[in-house]
């Protein structure tokens, strides 16, 4: 499992001994040293066996060498763990992590494939989590080492699905501009209808005296601290005979609008079950905001920075539910 360290000490504890467990990669004392002191101030995972382990196995550093950019500044996984999948999962949980904090690119270095074995097996996990190169410098390190950059898009449509949860926790106190409302709402606007229906529709609620209307009628309490909210209306249009797609159209829109939502740094929840059960808050909802009787309050999506960490729910096994040409 993968935890987010906090503690100094800690992180410094724990780059101390998988650097110095891995000498093919990490034999030079100084630049090891420097590692380990830098590690300290870095956003950092650590790699455990299981929830009960106390012993790292692993460990992930990120650096921030711009205001859009991240570095993935150091990583090891003990030997005896390799093709365990640990470090494409530190990869991913400082992956997410860096499009949560609104971060564009990621970069990495390593000596150039072609050079030694072991750095051809650093490359090639990095090619396999998505880095593409960018650039060899021989300057850097020396002709003995060149320097291989790769780099990756953070907020390409693939890391974007891959980093999007359901939040649940606490917002940031921050107001969500109306550009990125619009261009969320406008996502969810784009999303395919069947026959082109446009049976979805959405109210953007940024004022705080409507947004506490709508939060006092969320019993059990959720999304009490989002400074703007989405609320997903439907209209039942039948796209021909006695077929209607409204369900279908508004999941599409609200999948769009909650990809979008992520990609602008902002975290959200797919509220519908909470809303739509026999309590039928969706119709004190559609209440407050004078939605008409044709229409239906179906799904509301709080929108704003997150103040807690967080992570993705484990799903099954990707070969459990995807097959090639059958089943069997
Ligand atoms: C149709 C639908 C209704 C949902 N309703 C709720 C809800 O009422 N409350 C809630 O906390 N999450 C709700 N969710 C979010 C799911 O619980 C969540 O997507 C699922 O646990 C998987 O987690 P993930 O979104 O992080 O991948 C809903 C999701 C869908 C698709």
């Amino acid at each position: 499992m993968i935890r987010f360290i906090t503690d100094k000490k800690e992180k410094q504890a724990i780059t101390r001994a998988i650097l110095e467990a891995l000498p093919e990669w990490f034999e030079v004392e100084e630049s090891r040293e420097g590692y380990i002191r830098d590690s300290a101030e870095q956003p950092f995972f650590a790699a455990f066996e299981d929830a009960s382990s106390t012993k790292a196995v692993g460990f992930l550093a990120l650096k921030q060498t711009g205001a859009e950019t991240v570095e993935l500044a150091v990583m090891g996984v003990l030997k005896d763990h390799h093709r365990s999948g640990i470090g494409r999962k530190l990869f991913t949980a400082a992956r997410d992590y860096a499009i949560q904090q609104g971060y564009s690119f990621m970069q990495v270095k390593t000596v150039r494939t072609g050079m030694y074995e072991d750095y051809d097996i650093t490359n090639a996990f990095y090619k396999s989590v998505g880095f593409k190169e960018l650039e060899v410098i021989e300057v850097l390190w020396g002709p003995e080492n060149p320097c291989q950059i790769y780099v990756m898009n953070l907020k390409s449509m693939q890391n974007i699905i891959a980093a999007r949860h359901s939040y649940r926790g606490a917002f940031a106190d921050e107001k969500v501009p109306r550009e990125d409302l619009t261009a969320i709402a406008s996502a969810g606007m784009d999303a395919p209808s069947g026959c082109n229906k446009q049976t979805t529709s959405v109210i953007v609620v940024d004022d705080p005296k409507t947004l506490g209307k709508i939060k006092e009628t969320l019993d059990p309490p959720v999304a009490q601290t989002a400074p703007a909210m989405i609320v997903v209306l439907t209209k039942r249009i039948n796209a021909y005979r006695d077929r209607c797609f409204a369900v279908q159209d508004y999941s599409a829109a609200i999948e769009n609008m909650l990809l979008a939502i992520v990609e602008l740094g902002y975290q959200s929840c797919w509220y519908e079950g909470h809303i739509t059960d026999e309590d039928r808050i969706c119709d004190k909802i559609g209440e407050i905001l004078s939605v008409p009787d044709d229409m239906d309050v179906v799904c509301l999506l709080p929108v704003g920075k997150a103040a807690d960490e967080f992570h993705g729910p484990s799903k099954k096994s990707f070969s459990e539910r995807v097959k090639y040409n059958t089943w069997g």
